[in-house]
């Protein structure tokens, strides 16, 4: 039996029903689930909902212990992040993304909204992650929305001010593991996309990194798309990955 758990999240990016329930079946339908956890997002979301979750999703997959990352990268006052919170506590996310650029009294609200919730329903407490920036922003971008600051800079200050808000980590770029790591502490959950597996295609990915090095940098959760559900055979691709890892 492998020592560590397996951190990858299969990113689900599709709006078709039964091709994201296939898929899921396949990565994480086994005894011996070949994926750490799910991700499901907005595209998803928007589309289908929570009906579409339990479809897609069902209980019998999840009772393997898989996890669920709903990413809906909330934005808006503290009111209303705390209530869309509190409606999606329900499908028992195991983690679920908001914007930390909404500010420290919107992220102290949602993570309250989060532990009252869960313990009203007698569920788990989604743990909440923080969208520091868009990787898709650069230093140019961040000055035009008036924040003159260099990307990794700002990063370093969202993420802080998350964890004082009670946030329990961030999404960040492969690039941004070692410093999160340091700035934050070892308790702090650090999720992150852009990796691709060695002999992968990187596709519209500027700047990737393979799983294994991410791991080592500090990662503890690796969200891997499309070099999994592209694969001829996803189930397949995403055990080679974790079989790369020793965690299979
Ligand atoms: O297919 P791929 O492995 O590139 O999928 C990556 C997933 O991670 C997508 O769901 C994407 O939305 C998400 N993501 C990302 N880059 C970020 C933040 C999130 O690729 N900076």
């Amino acid at each position: 039996m492998p020592s560590r758990s397996n951190p990858v999240y299969c990113a689900i990016d599709t709006v078709d029903l039964p091709l994201a329930a296939r898929l899921i079946r396949s990565v994480a339908g086994g005894a011996i689930p070949a994926v750490g956890g799910i991700k499901l997002g907005l595209e998803f979301f928007l589309a289908h909902g929570a009906p579409g979750v339990r479809y897609a999703f069902p209980a019998p997959v999840r009772a393997t212990g898989i996890g669920f990352f709903l990413d809906l990268k909330l934005h808006d006052i503290p009111n209303t992040v705390a209530g869309g919170i509190r409606a999606v506590v329900e499908l028992e996310p195991t983690f679920v993304t908001i914007h930390t650029a909404g500010g420290a009294a919107m992220m102290k609200a949602a993570a309250e909204a989060a532990t009252s919730e869960a313990r009203r329903l007698g569920v788990a407490r989604p743990r909440l992650l923080g969208v520091t920036v868009l990787t898709s922003l650069d230093r140019s971008d961040l000055e035009a929305t008036g924040i003159p600051a260099e990307p990794a800079q700002q990063v370093l200050r969202l993420a802080s001010l998350a964890r004082e808000s009670g946030l329990d980590g961030v999404i960040c770029s492969p690039l941004e593991i070692a410093a999160l790591r340091k700035e934050c502490g070892k308790d702090f959950v650090l999720m992150v996309p852009g990796i691709r597996p060695v002999g992968t295609a990187s596709a519209d990915q500027k700047r990737v990194m393979a799983p294994g090095e991410a791991v080592a940098l500090g990662a503890n959760h690796l969200v891997i798309g499309r070099p999994i559900t592209d694969a001829a055979d996803p189930a397949l691709a995403a055990e080679a990955i974790a079989r790369d890892l020793g965690v299979l």
